[in-house]
């Protein structure tokens, strides 16, 4: 069978460029990133010398880079903790990574978008250096000045957009307060983006800065029947579950306590 061509030409990222990448994504030691057509190798090992991350895995098509990519990790004692794999971008496995880096085209990325949100787990971080994601929305973009001081502009112009991957929050929600109260929740997402309700016997009221990142979602509601007049609720979804704690905003400790609200449909009603 043909080998598969290369989708895109390599050009590297610069070295501060990659740094910028990495701490734009705060990838810390608990991390593992993969670098989706990873070049030279330099992304997948200034994450693991230069940010320690747990570890890194480079993706590369072209055989010459990555024997080039194993050679240089080998040599800086990396074996173990940087893995070179030699195949196609679109088949490899994503589960596994907590931070993606790319360095590709529009299309491309478009391409990978389904399944880098459907298979990156809720919070893990997508960097892409200079293309977007079409009309997913970054949560971050950083500019040239961003990346450079003043003095030390490049001959080129960069950016750097990221994304944190959102849980699945929308649908209709049964949210129970810390005494029993029951209410409706109702959230229609559009990737990162949520809004909703909160549903009541005989009323609705709109939910208030609605966030979502990652599997963080939090919102305030006013003027709900038995909830003080500035309730704010802060919870963690965890597939069909969310479980959260709710404050007054009195400042009062039994304005204070806990909910948890289990998805009763997948659609908002
Ligand atoms: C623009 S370069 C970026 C290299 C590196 N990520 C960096 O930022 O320095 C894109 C790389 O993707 C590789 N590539 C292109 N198509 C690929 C595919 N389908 N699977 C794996 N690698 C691919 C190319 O060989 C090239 O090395």
């Amino acid at each position: 069978m043909a080998r598969k061509r290369p989708d895109v030409v390599w050009l590297p990222t610069p070295e501060k460029v990659v740094d910028s990448m990495l701490r734009l994504a705060e990838v810390g030691t608990e991390d593992v990133l993969y670098d989706l057509g990873s070049g030279d190798g330099r992304t997948a090992i200034a994450a693991v010398v230069r940010f320690g991350v747990r570890e890194a895995r480079g993706v590369e098509i072209r055989p010459q880079l990555l024997r080039r990519s194993r050679e240089d990790a080998r040599r800086a004692g990396l074996e173990g903790r940087v893995n070179f794999v030699g195949e196609d971008l679109f088949r490899t496995e994503l589960a596994g990574a907590t931070v993606v880096t790319l360095y590709l085209l529009p299309r491309l990325n478009l391409k990978l978008r389904p399944r880098l949100l459907g298979e990156l787990r809720p919070g893990a971080r997508v960097v892409s250096h200079n293309f977007g994601m079409g009309d997913w929305e970054p949560d971050r973009t950083l500019g040239t000045r961003d990346l450079f001081g003043a003095g030390e502009a490049p001959r080129v112009e960069h950016r750097l957009h990221l994304w944190v991957v959102p849980a699945d929050a929308g649908g209709t929600w049964r949210l129970t307060g810390p005494n029993g109260e029951e209410f409706g929740l109702e959230i229609v997402r559009r990737f990162q983006k949520v809004h909703g309700a909160l549903l009541f016997d005989g009323g609705r009221v709109p939910l208030r800065k609605a966030k979502l990142r990652g599997d963080a979602l939090s919102f305030a509601v006013r003027g709900a029947p038995g909830l003080r007049p500035k309730a704010r609720f802060e919870g963690r979804v965890d597939g069909d579950v969310m479980v959260g704690s709710f404050d007054a905003g009195s400042g009062v400790p039994e304005a204070r306590g806990e909910w948890t609200a289990e998805r009763i449909a997948r659609k908002e009603r």
